[in-house]
């Protein structure tokens, strides 16, 4: 069993890692500055450090704790937000990620596991699902800070001082993803119906995305954490949803009948995204347990009790 920092472990991904590091035996360190995510995500057998990442000391701690094992999930995670302040957006993520990336390598820690978005690093694709040797030619802000971190990352590894493990998530979906963040599109579904406001659909709705469960986006993670295999691997279901037919789909789940309100499209919004997921299939024999309709049918119970007015 290894000591594991988990970066972003108050927050939506993040929380569900923590519950499986420590189901699993590792013992746990959380660090979060809590500026999106919540104090009670964090599961009480962890060690919670409530810190920014670019705070002094990291590398400290990193030492005294005996951390062998980063895995780094604390991030500005919504794209929207990186286009109108792409400073703020690149301070936390690309500055915070090489304040780690720095505090590792002095203090050893050659086993760093990074968040990256698959849905962002590629742009627009060519083929669909698309390989990890697709392009990389992101369209937002956000997407260029999750691509450069990669890049720091083969860089160090090249100077011979880190191990590190990308994984480039679809979109992720499952109960404590927070509609206030204008990223989990389920989540924001999910609110806006059971709080009986119209969603507003940007753009015509046939833009599609690759939704993942946050359960097998957790498996994918200690596949790697158990079998360490420095490289990138996609972790999507290589299927592809429109906002049209989620929209219908979690309309029908919850017996809404309200009709979407059409807003202009976002600007750096992709048109189409899918992952093909067959590398982590290989390498460790990942592969996606929920389809779309069940990871649904297991998440939006947790919304409804969350949101549904009480009797
Ligand atoms: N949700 C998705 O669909 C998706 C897809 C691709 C990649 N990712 C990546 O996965 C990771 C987790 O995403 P999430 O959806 O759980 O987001 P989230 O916002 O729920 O969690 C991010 C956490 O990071 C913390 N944080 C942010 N900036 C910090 C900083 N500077 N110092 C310390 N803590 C900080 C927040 O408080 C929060 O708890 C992120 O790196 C995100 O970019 C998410």
């Amino acid at each position: 069993m290894a000591t594991i920092l988990l970066t972003g472990g108050a927050g939506f991904i993040g929380s569900h890692l923590a519950d499986a590091f420590l189901a699993a035996g590792h013992r746990l360190l959380v660090l979060d500055s809590l500026v999106t995510g919540r104090r009670e995500n964090i599961p009480p057998g962890a060690e919670f450090l409530h810190r920014d990442l670019r705070d002094e000391g990291l590398e400290e701690v990193l030492a005294a704790a005996g951390v062998e094992i980063v895995s780094h999930h604390a991030a500005q995670a919504n794209v929207r937000v990186s286009v109108d302040d792409p400073i703020a957006d690149a301070g936390a993520n690309i500055l915070g990620s090489l304040r780690l990336i720095m505090a590792c390598r002095r203090a050893g820690v050659r086993k760093l596991l990074f968040a990256s978005s698959g849905g962002t690093v590629y742009g627009e694709q060519e083929s669909f699902p698309c390989t990890e040797s697709h392009p990389t030619r992101p369209t937002s802000p956000y997407g260029c800070a999750k691509l450069a971190v990669e890049q720091y990352l083969a860089a160090y590894a090249a100077l011979g001082d880190l191990e590190p493990v990308v994984l480039r998530y679809a979109n992720v979906y499952g109960a404590r993803q927070d509609p206030k963040g204008e990223a989990g599109i389920v989540a924001i579904l999910a609110e806006k119906f059971l709080t009986g406001s119209p969603p507003r659909i940007f753009g015509d709705g046939a833009q599609t995305r690759d939704y993942v469960h946050v359960s097998d986006v957790v498996a994918a993670n200690l596949a790697l954490v158990d079998d360490w295999r420095p490289g990138a691997y996609n972790v999507g279901t290589g299927v592809e949803t429109s906002l049209n037919d989620l929209y219908a789909l979690v309309a029908r789940e919850l017996d809404a009948a309200t009709e979407p309100v059409h807003a202009p499209p976002v600007a750096a919004e992709l048109a189409r995204n899918s992952l093909d997921a067959g590398k982590l299939a290989r390498s460790h024999g990942w592969a996606p347990r929920l389809a779309f309709a069940e990871g649904l049918a297991r998440t939006l119970p947790y919304y409804r009790e969350k949101f549904a007015p009480r009797a």
